[in-house]
């Protein structure tokens, strides 16, 4: 299925560039006001003393941002791109493209491909492949070898290849003797460990959340306790090791309340939540439809509320979506043999700013936040600034602008989508990678 949106790549990234009279949102400078923003040559810059648009001069490339925002370039520190090994569902071209209609300059990859990102070799594929991509790609590499929690990968010479973090996602890493290694060789290396919690005897044979819509619909139940406890086990490990935690995809009311706690304790744990998971409950998988089935699964109203609780008071550092494309035949089955995994590339800027921003949950300062300064800092990534001397990522979306979400919005190679018929706010319309720009245009989408 072919998409109806962009891309135009309108500049190649050399000379000048100005985005003119947006609402300039850059958390990390705290900065939230109407301006320009100035780029050469793929760094952010101060406006230049020669730029002379009307009369000669160098004249810039020039984007009109009136009503529009502008702000770092959105970074979503967990996605799956299936490349090695399933390029059916995704490739990391497709996927970047993807992010950057999505507002995405930069994406963190997740190891479990085939083969699995264990070892150098398969990073210096991914950064290859990277290269070509149309945002920046950063691999994660495992934390055991094959993702078989037996034996620690090759995390050294993953760092030297350029890792910027491990973990096991998609897989809970249940020794906790393996687990307390890790987290001594992260901290020797200074990349954080983001585990996936999941006590695997606890959530055995469920594909969705524990409750009493599982008890009504016959299905197999994942309670919350399946990821509070290696929330709490890893927390103490990183407590132990003096390691850095990041918790990816936090789902429970239970986890917000140990994560809060553990920070307050001063140990050096962040954590994420994804748009599915403050935006949806388990009431949604009264449908059947398969692309709601996803892990850590959707929760009760109440832990929607925790989450978003936890995105406001500052426990829940990032908002990253673990897009997880699967094909139409992986899904086109029973809700019980349904792979987990929902795409949210493409959904996660409207999502934000319709469930969060627009209802009062958080401000767009802080949610911009949520989606640039902070995951660049826990990953220790170039970017998620506008300051002079950065990197000219930036992302332009009109935040007034709905849009119904649709199949063929998307350019991901995946469909699967828990969202369609939802209408969202805000809609990107550029997005500027080392100062190259990308046009985006929504098809559509009333303004309001
Ligand atoms: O739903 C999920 N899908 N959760 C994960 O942790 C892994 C992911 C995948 O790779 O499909």
């Amino acid at each position: 299925m072919t998409s109806n949106r962009g891309p135009a790549r309108l500049t190649d990234g050399r000379g000048l560039v100005v985005i003119r009279g947006g609402r300039i949102v850059d958390p990390a400078s705290g900065r939230d006001e109407v301006g320009d923003v100035w780029m050469e040559d793929g760094r952010m810059i101060e406006r230049p003393s020669d730029a002379r648009e009307e009369t000669g001069g160098r004249r810039p490339f020039v984007i009109d941002a009136r009503g529009k925002v502008v702000t770092p370039g959105l970074i979503d520190m967990h996605v799956h791109l299936r490349e090695p090994g399933r390029e059916d569902k995704e490739t990391i071209q497709s996927g970047a493209r993807a992010g950057s209609a999505g507002g995405f300059t930069a994406v963190a990859c997740m190891p479990n491909t085939d083969p699995v990102i264990d070892n150098a070799e398969v990073v210096h594929f991914v950064l290859e492949r990277a290269r070509q991509a149309d945002i920046k790609v950063y691999p994660i590499g495992a934390i055991t070898k094959g993702e078989r929690g037996e034996q620690l990968a090759e995390i050294a010479e993953m760092v030297d290849a350029g890792i910027v973090g491990i973990s096991d996602d998609g897989k809970n890493v249940d020794d906790p003797a393996i687990m307390r290694r890790a987290l001594e060789y992260a901290k020797m290396f200074g990349i954080p460990v983001i585990p996936h919690c999941e006590d695997m005897n606890l959530s055995a044979g469920g594909v969705m959340n524990e409750g009493v819509v599982s008890t009504v619909l016959g299905l197999k139940g994942i309670p919350n306790a399946a990821e509070e406890v290696i929330v709490a086990r890893d927390i103490t490990l990183t407590e132990l090791t003096g390691s850095r935690l990041h918790i990816a995809h936090v789902s429970t009311a239970g986890s917000v309340v140990l994560i809060r706690e553990a920070k307050r304790r001063g140990i050096a744990v962040t954590a994420e939540a994804t748009p599915h998971h403050f935006s949806l409950t388990d009431e949604a998988v009264r449908t059947y439809d398969t692309n709601t089935k996803v892990n850590p699964p959707l929760r009760t109203a109440r832990d929607v509320e925790a989450i978003q609780e936890g995105l406001a008071d500052g426990t829940i550092d990032v908002i990253a979506t673990d897009h997880a494309p699967h094909t139409i035949d992986d899904k086109a089955v029973e809700y019980d043999l349904a792979p987990f995994g929902l795409i949210g590339l493409e959904t996660a800027l409207g999502l934000v700013i319709a469930r969060l921003v627009q209802t009062g949950t958080l401000s767009l300062m802080d949610a911009i936040r949520k989606m640039t300064v902070a995951p660049a800092r826990i990953l220790g990534l170039p970017g998620g600034t506008l300051e002079p001397g950065a990197p000219a990522d930036v992302t332009v979306f009109d935040p007034d602008r709905q849009w119904r979400v649709t199949p063929d919005v998307f350019l991901s190679r995946s469909r699967n989508s828990p969202f369609y018929g939802w209408t969202l706010r805000g809609a990107v319309e550029y997005t500027i990678v080392d100062g190259r720009v990308s046009g985006w245009a929504m098809p559509g989408g009333e303004k309001t």
